[in-house]
């Protein structure tokens, strides 16, 4: 069995976008600031829970849409002086696919994978 699991195509998460993914139990967050990179946060703002799938990607951050402190997207940390941290997952694109780090995910069944509309 492979450590990863392919969750979407590249081009279902807009560059400069994100999306929310519901993974093996888990709700990510799969932010793409350019086209080639992407990355998988919990959908959940340290602060009081907003959903960064919605916030807005500048750079390597995203700004979480409730109160507009913002994450940085490769360690998961509030950026200063905002603290706090969101879980992180692996992640990598390959042939126009994005994939998931299997062991990170608690039900990590390729069907258990759906992007929300
Ligand atoms: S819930 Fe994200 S900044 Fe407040």
């Amino acid at each position: 069995m492979s450590d990863w699991i392919e969750v979407c195509a590249l081009e279902d998460v807009p560059a400069g976008g994100a999306r929310r993914l519901h993974a093996g139990g888990a709700v990510i967050a799969l932010i793409r600031p350019e086209a080639e990179r992407v990355f998988a946060l919990e959908d959940r703002c340290p602060h009081k829970g907003g959903p960064l799938s919605e916030g807005i990607v500048a750079a390597d951050r995203v700004a979480c849409p409730l109160h507009g402190q913002c994450v940085d997207l490769a360690s998961g940390m509030m950026i200063a002086p905002d603290e706090g941290r969101v879980r992180t997952f692996g992640v990598r694109v390959e042939a126009g696919r994005i994939w998931l780090r299997r062991a990170e995910l608690a039900a990590p069944k390729a069907h258990a994978c759906e992007l929300a509309t």
